[in-house]
């Protein structure tokens, strides 16, 4: 795939039809009982760190961000990252992420946290978060908790429960 032929843009309000009908069919109802999902209940993403991927007018990948904190420190929570079954393993996955972790550092954020595969995220610089130094809300594995320092160190003497950003809860 040529990468004349790959759009990264953020994600907008006209995207979630199309977002959400890929989450359905990759991840199906079940979804909706992930731990990272109990954080998503309660905060929306934030649509400039969201990014879709299109080939011409066709959506073929989506991720995004919502803010938490881990303790007292705040963070991102990327996901879901989800990519059209054809078009996998052409990159686009990879490019999804680097935008997004580009711009949020770009936004001055300093870490991101996700739920997921530790062979495919360390391509991007995520690392296992140590045992016992955050928790999530739920049951999930943990050896899946990664987290990417934007800033050197930043995850440095960051411990606590992972909990949605309040200052950034949705209302009504
Ligand atoms: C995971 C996913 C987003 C990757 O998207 P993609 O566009 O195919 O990814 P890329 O093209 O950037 O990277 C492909 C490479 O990652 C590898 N890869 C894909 N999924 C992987 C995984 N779970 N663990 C390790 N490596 C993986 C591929 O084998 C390929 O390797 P290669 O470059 O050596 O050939 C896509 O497969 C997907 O949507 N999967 C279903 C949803 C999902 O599992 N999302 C992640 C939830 S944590």
């Amino acid at each position: 795939m040529s990468d004349l032929s790959l759009t990264i843009m953020a994600e907008t309000a006209n995207d979630a039809h199309a977002i959400e009908r890929l989450h359905e069919r990759t991840f199906g109802p079940g979804r909706f009982a992930l731990s990272a999902y109990r954080l998503r209940e309660h905060v929306d993403h934030l649509l400039e760190l969201s990014f879709t991927a299109r080939i011409g007018t066709l959506l073929v990948g989506s991720v995004r961000q919502l803010p938490v904190v881990i303790g007292e420190t705040r963070a991102l929570l990327l996901g879901p990252l989800t990519v059209e079954p054809p078009f996998r393993g052409h990159g686009v996955g990879r490019a999804l992420l680097e935008r997004a972790l580009r711009d949020a550092k770009a936004k001055g954020h300093r870490l991101v946290l996700l739920v997921g595969d530790e062979p495919y995220y360390r391509r991007v610089g995520f690392k296992p978060v140590p045992a016992g130094r955050a928790t999530m809300p739920g049951p999930v594995d943990y050896s899946r908790l990664l987290v990417a320092e934007l800033v050197d160190n930043a995850f440095d003497g960051v411990s606590g429960a992972i909990r949605p950003d309040w200052s950034e809860v949705r209302h009504g």
